[in-house]
């Protein structure tokens, strides 16, 4: 499959916040389903250095925050350039490519890399760089498999403008090889920064594990 670069609907700026709130709680449903929370929880918690403070970026409707606080006892912020009001959450309100980003043991951002192109994916990944030690990078994978499976059995259960999109957005990822790739570039000139990656069966998502070692 080639890359789409077609835009989703969630990427209009004029988007209703009705319809983005809407967006916010069918993507969560989604992470329930796909086990998105457990699986960044899973990888926080196999951390050999202690995790304090967590930093999502693109937190959307900050439900990732709000899991790993109550799970794990973090301290929790967001970025996102629409954030949502949260009670009791701060997030700030940002390009994470170009902002001056909070400080955190461990930043982690999900389902935000199709949005961006590979050059702004290395300036984001050189930018976490700068103020976490370690990025965790969860997003789908482009691949008929799980286009066929989201279409076939997630789809009913969410909005159509949410399928519509999700179905986009798996258009719009990259393959594990490309995501690797565009990853050793932007670490290239970090000293002892290392990645990995990490495929689940089925193709329903890739982790990269970027580590920037002091
Ligand atoms: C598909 S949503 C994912 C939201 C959330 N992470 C989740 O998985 O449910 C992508 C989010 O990234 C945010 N976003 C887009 N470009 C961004 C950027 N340059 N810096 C930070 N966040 C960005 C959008 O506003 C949106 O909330």
């Amino acid at each position: 499959m080639t890359r789409s670069l077609e835009p989703e609907v969630m990427d209009s700026p004029d988007i209703p916040a009705a319809l983005l709130e809407q967006f916010h709680k069918d993507l969560h449903r989604i992470h329930g389903l796909l086990g998105t929370y457990r699986t960044i929880e899973r990888f926080l918690r196999a951390d050999p250095l202690p995790v304090r403070r967590v930093l999502d970026i693109g937190c959307g409707g900050g439900d990732l925050l709000l899991y790993l606080r109550r799970r794990m006892g973090v301290g929790v912020i967001g970025i996102d350039p629409k954030p949502a009001i949260v009670p009791g959450l701060e997030i700030a309100t940002g390009n994470a490519i170009t902002a001056d980003l909070p400080k955190a043991d461990v930043a982690v951002c999900t389902m935000l890399g199709h949005h961006l192109t590979p050059e702004e994916n290395i300036a984001l990944i050189r930018n976490v760089a700068r103020s976490s030690r370690r990025f965790l990078i969860l997003d789908l994978i482009r691949h008929p498999l799980p286009l066929t499976l989201f279409t076939a059995f997630l789809c009913p259960l969410i909005g159509r403008e949410a399928g519509a999109d999700g179905r986009q957005s798996i258009r719009r990822s990259f393959t594990p090889t490309e995501y690797l790739d565009l990853a050793q570039t932007a670490i290239a000139g970090i000293p002892g920064a290392t990645v990995q990656i990490d495929v689940a069966p089925l193709r329903s998502r890739q982790v990269l594990d970027l580590r920037f070692p002091a």
